[in-house]
Order: structure tokens, then C-alpha cells, then sequence
């Protein structure tokens, strides 16, 4: 589903380039969770964003379900991020004006969806989530774990075939973060989707299908060791 081959990506810098990634290479399947934990400023949120197609690697290929990513040009990119991919982050980035539900439907919207298709799929999401009686919360007064379950309701409301999260869990305390995690998984299986999420938690980690660990601009197999 996810190929990954030879990526490499290093950022100019005043001293000349810095490369922070070197022959990354690895391959993922629907409806895996995979991890990805290494130190800080091991390069892993530029990894995620280079497989977002947030930014563009130096060489090396990216196929998701047999489409060539990195030779798509940005009208196309931006269509399939709408599309097949979805991100979360550390910190929820819904929109402060509007309510729990219009944050999630604003995807089907932005693909052109009609209102009420969308305002049906939203709910009906909230629900599945258990959150159905915060819909017409505005983000601030949502708790912290509620608005990161939120977050991932928008993120997966399109079916995406790719699920990128980013230290998701990294700002809630122990008990929320099992409920955003416990949630993530279960959003894997359901819809199969291919997750990967950068975690600190060495036992969320172990809690994935498969660990990867990056370290020397290196991507390498924790979980199962050496596949
Ligand atoms: N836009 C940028 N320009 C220059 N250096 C960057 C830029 N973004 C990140 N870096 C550097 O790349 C390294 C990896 O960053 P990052 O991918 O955020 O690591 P991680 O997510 O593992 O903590 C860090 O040393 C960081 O300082
Ligand atoms: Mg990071």
C-alpha cells in the first residue's frame, strides 16, 4: 500500500546541508499500525511530512496504492492529502471558531460534499467516538483528550488510506492518552488504514503491529526484528 525507497533529505543551512534523512526505506500495509520513536531531532517529524507530501525529499520514491507521489505536482498532491491521507499532530489544530462537527466535516466540504452527506457522516462519527453530545462544542471548550479524539475524527472522516500522527498523544496525562491511542488503533482496524504515529511511549510502541526505530538518518526494524 505505502512503499518507501531510498529517501533522502537534508535542509540547507548557513554551514552548507544538513542531512537529517539517508536511504530511508520500509513498506506498509492497510490496516497496520506502525510506530516510529527515536530521539528528538532524530528526523522523524521531517519524515512524516515528506510522506504527507508536506515537503519534498532530496531522492528516493514514495508509492502509496501504486501511485508515484513524488511526481505528483502540487494540484495533485493537494488533492490526494484531501483524499488518502490524514494527519494529526501534538496539538489538535482544529479551527477555534467552529464546533466539533463542522471541524470534521470541513474535509467531506472541502472536497465538495453536499452539507447534509457531511453533517450526517460527521455525527454519525462523533457518535461511534462517543462524543456526540460535545458536537456543537467549540474547541475551547472541549478537555484535551476530547479535542485530540476530535482531531482524529477529522483526520479519518475522508477514509484515508494513510493516517499520519505525530506524538498524538505527546501533551494529554497517561489515562487520556490510552483512550486517544486506544482509539487510533481501533480506527487502523475498522477502516484499515495504515497508520503511523510517532510516539515518546516506549509502550505504546509495543502496543503497534510493527516498530520501527529512527536513529543515524536511519530507519531501522525494532518490531519484528530484522523482517
Ligand atoms: N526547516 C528546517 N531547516 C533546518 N533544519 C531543520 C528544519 N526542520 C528541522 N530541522 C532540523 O532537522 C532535525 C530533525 O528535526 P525533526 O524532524 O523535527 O526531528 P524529530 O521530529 O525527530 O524531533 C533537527 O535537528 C532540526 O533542527
Ligand atoms: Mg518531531
Amino acid at each position: 500500500m505505502l512503499t518507501v525507497s531510498n529517501l533522502s533529505k537534508a535542509y540547507p543551512t548557513p554551514l552548507g546541508p544538513l542531512q537529517i534523512l539517508d536511504g530511508i526505506h520500509f513498506s506498509l500495509k492497510s490496516g497496520v499500525f506502525m510506530a516510529i520513536i527515536g530521539e528528538s531531532g532524530s528526523g522523524k517529524s521531517t519524515l512524516l511530512q515528506l510522506l504527507g507530501t508536506l515537503d519534498q525529499a532530496d531522492s528516493g520514491d514514495i508509492f502509496l496504492s501504486d501511485v508515484a507521489i513524488h511526481t505528483l505536482k502540487e494540484k495533485d498532491l493537494a488533492m490526494l492529502r484531501n483524499h488518502d491521507i490524514g494527519f494529526v499532530y501534538q496539538s489538535h489544530h482544529l479551527i477555534p471558531e467552529l464546533t466539533a462537527l463542522e471541524n470534521i466535516m470541513l474535509p467531506l466540504l472541502i472536497q465538495g460534499k453536499n452539507k447534509l452527506y457531511a453533517e450526517n457522516k460527521a455525527f454519525n462519527l462523533l457518535t461511534s467516538l462517543g462524543l456526540s453530545e460535545r458536537a456543537s462544542h467549540i474547541p475551547a471548550h472541549l478537555s484535551g483528550g476530547e479535542a485530540q479524539r476530535v482531531a482524529v475524527a477529522r483526520a479519518i472522516i475522508t477514509q484515508p488510506k494513510l493516517l499520519l500522527a505525530d506524538e498524538p498523544t505527546g501533551n494529554l496525562d497517561e489515562t487520556t492518552a490510552h483512550t486517544v491511542f486506544n482509539m487510533i488503533k481501533k480506527t487502523c482496524k475498522d477502516y484499515q488504514i495504515a497508520v503511523i504515529m510517532v510516539t515518546h511511549s516506549k509502550s505504546f510502541a509495543h502496543a503497534c503491529d510493527v516498530v520501527y526505530e529512527l536513529a543515524h538518518k536511519k530507519l531501522k526494524s525494532i518490531k519484528p526484528k530484522n523482517p
